[in-house]
């Protein structure tokens, strides 16, 4: 199983940066499909575009069809999450009804859970108690599959940036927490939002945050050919854990 994870396009036609944050993310996408093996999944952790409107959305649906394998997309705060339910397979949802964008994908190896982090109160994650109770109850009901989670906002501490905790209050990480508490076959959480690259863990589960699809909002250190072009991951399965490469667009 290997899942390409992109984040943080933050495509924006009215950025004085849209043209570079097209190419940063057409740039991706043409790496992405020169893969062999190709992944079996891209995942997109969030901030596909800056503040979403439906046109925003278009421009990032004409690179992003071009892919040659299939799409997931997780809400991220600057995300529209009614225009992701509507232009991007969402899986199984698991919390019908609401506002939330929170899914399970089951067609695969490796389970993938969509977490919704978005909080109605600011920029930062959030999670609910309704969240959790989805999370729980989605988890219990295959507790055997090896499952990956993915969400926008980090639950961990990122010691090197300026907001080192990315959620409203340390309360809602800990019901995310004691939902994936004992979980045991969640093998890793994948996250975006810090546009670094970044390291920690919920309840045990080792959880990464990938560096910014936008090379103009990325933030870290960045060598070699990596200084002017965008990075994504990929995430290898291998006897049961993910192992990580960080790669440099073409
Ligand atoms: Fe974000």
């Amino acid at each position: 199983m290997i899942i390409a994870q992109i984040s943080d396009s933050h495509i924006d036609p009215d950025s004085p940066n849209a043209a570079a944050r097209v190419r940063d993310l057409e740039r991706c996408v043409d790496d992405i499909n020169g893969l062999d093996p190709l992944p079996d999944v891209v995942v997109h952790t969030g901030d596909l575009t800056h503040n979403g409107t439906p046109a925003k959305y278009k421009e990032a649906l004409d690179i992003l069809r071009r892919l040659r394998c299939p799409l997931h997309v997780v809400a991220g705060n600057r995300d529209d999450r009614a225009l992701i339910a509507a232009n991007f397979p969402t899986g199984r949802d698991l919390l019908p009804g609401t506002p939330f964008v929170q899914y399970s994908v089951d067609a695969y190896a490796v389970r993938l859970i969509a977490l919704d982090t978005l909080s109605e109160a600011s920029n930062m994650g959030d999670f609910c108690a309704i969240r959790a109770n989805s999370l729980r109850q989605a988890l219990n009901e295959d507790a055997g599959k090896p499952t990956a989670i993915f969400m926008h906002h980090p639950p961990f501490e990122v010691i090197e940036s300026k907001y080192r905790w990315q959620f409203d209050a340390p309360e809602a990480i800990a019901t995310l927490g004691r939902a994936l508490g004992g979980q045991d076959q969640v093998v890793r959480a994948f996250c975006g939002h810090a546009h670094r690259a970044a390291a920690g863990l919920i309840a045990g589960i080792p959880v990464s945050c990938v560096p910014s699809v936008a090379i103009d909002l990325r933030l870290g250190e960045f060598t070699g050919a990596a200084k002017t072009a965008p990075v994504y991951q990929i995430h290898r399965l291998d006897s049961g854990h993910f192992v990580t490469e960080t790669r440099t667009a073409a």
